[in-house]
């Protein structure tokens, strides 16, 4: 690999699956790399457009070659590629390590290195790996080590984001294979229940997370509002409210989740912008230790969770979420945290989704919290005497 920092912190970016499935082509490609770069979404941080599955033909060529189909994609691979590069931003592509992919297409088994070449000598950049149709005599391990290494030698820099939805105990040896990312749960739906159980199924998985290889929790449904057009992911349950999108967000970026729209962004609402772009949240996200977050105790997190992640620069981001259905009042007692009341230290709390300091606070803090909503902070440790 020539960039040293690729995947260093977790992606940002854009995935088709999750609001269009099957129903993709070269121009919903392009708007979307249109909107990314115009509408903010770039300046954020966001920079991958990622294509999921569907994109092929339904069999390789004479020679074994994977084929777009011509129907969705008239120019080819290396034409979106070019489109997207030109507007800044980076190319993500699909595969899968059985002989087909979820959705019944060619898979990469027994073809990576081919396709490893294949999918270089188009530009991509992104690699998302799905899981289906593995032979059942094939370990999964090896077979995303495989992947991994084929790509780490096809001459391009391209991010590995492995996806076998948490199998095989993945987080024991995927740092070992050298993939980016590692798909950790099923996958997501449009639904409140279904982000509220992701996140907790994952809780005691972050010490496993780190940078260079990030529990990756599944793609965001932020924004989507009952729009995908796919009845699992959620059209038919009409999604969530924008007050539990921003609860998603913010426990994806408090998790250190990859950051993968997965709704329509060339029909965005502003609110769904402000959301995605908000740059406090994005920083903690973004933040280069990548340490994972850890549950103050004292509560039920299935109810009431406080998170709180070490940051680079000694402060502390600190997420309290209410995933039960009830108003409730959250505290965080400071000694819980490491700091005893006789350091004569405070925590100075800046609000990531008001964008303002509340003020500083000593041994203590309290607040009320909305059924399915979150306070996010910033904390910084102050003198206080
Ligand atoms: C699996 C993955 C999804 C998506 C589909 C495509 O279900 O987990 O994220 O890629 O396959 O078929």
């Amino acid at each position: 690999m020539q960039n040293k920092f690729l995947g260093l912190t977790p992606p940002m970016g854009w995935n088709s699956w999750n609001t269009f499935t099957h129903a993709i082509n070269e121009d919903l490609i392009k708007e979307t790399a249109d909107a990314m770069a115009s509408s903010g979404l770039k300046d954020a941080g966001y920079e991958y457009v990622v294509i999921d599955d569907c994109w092929s033909l339904r069999q390789r060529d004479q020679d074994g070659f994977l084929v777009p189909d011509p129907e969705k994609f008239p120019h080819g691979m290396k034409a979106v590629a070019d489109y997207v590069h030109e507007k800044g931003l980076k190319f993500g592509m699909y595969s899968c390590d059985g002989t087909h992919t979820c959705a019944g297409y060619p898979g990469s088994f027994e073809h990576e290195f081919q396709d490893a070449a294949t999918f270089a000598a188009w530009g991509v950049d992104y690699l998302k790996y799905d899981n289906c149709y593995k032979p059942r005599h094939m370990d999964g391990e090896m077979l995303y080590k495989r992947m991994s290494l084929a790509l780490r030698n096809c001459g391009r820099d391209i991010l590995f984001s492995a996806c076998n939805w948490g199998s095989d105990d993945v987080w024991s040896w995927i740092q070992g294979s050298g993939a980016q990312l590692f798909r950790s749960t099923g996958d997501i739906q449009d639904s409140w229940e279904s982000i509220k159980n992701l996140a907790l199924s994952q809780m005691d998985k972050m010490a496993y997370s780190g940078p260079f290889c990030h529990n990756d929790i599944d793609m965001l449904v932020v924004g989507m509002h009952g729009g995908s057009n796919n009845e699992f992911i959620g059209s038919v349950k009409g999604g969530c409210t924008d007050e539990e999108y921003r609860t998603h967000f913010s426990l994806w970026a408090m998790m250190n989740s990859p950051l993968m729209i997965g709704c329509d962004i060339r029909k965005m609402s502003e609110y769904t912008k402000e959301t995605l772009c908000n740059p406090d949240l994005i920083a903690i996200n973004q933040d280069i230790e990548c340490r994972g977050p850890y549950v103050v105790p004292g509560h039920d997190p299935a109810a009431l969770m406080a998170l709180v992640k070490p940051m680079s620069d000694g402060s502390l981001a600190i997420g309290l979420f209410n995933l039960g259905d009830r108003k409730a009042e959250m505290s965080l007692q400071f000694w819980d945290m490491g700091i005893p009341a006789a350091a004569g230290v405070g925590l100075e709390m800046y609000d990531c989704w008001a964008h303002q300091t509340e003020g500083t606070f000593t041994e203590r803090y309290a607040a009320q919290i909305e059924p399915h909503g979150c306070r996010v902070f910033r904390a910084k440790l102050v003198k206080v005497r």
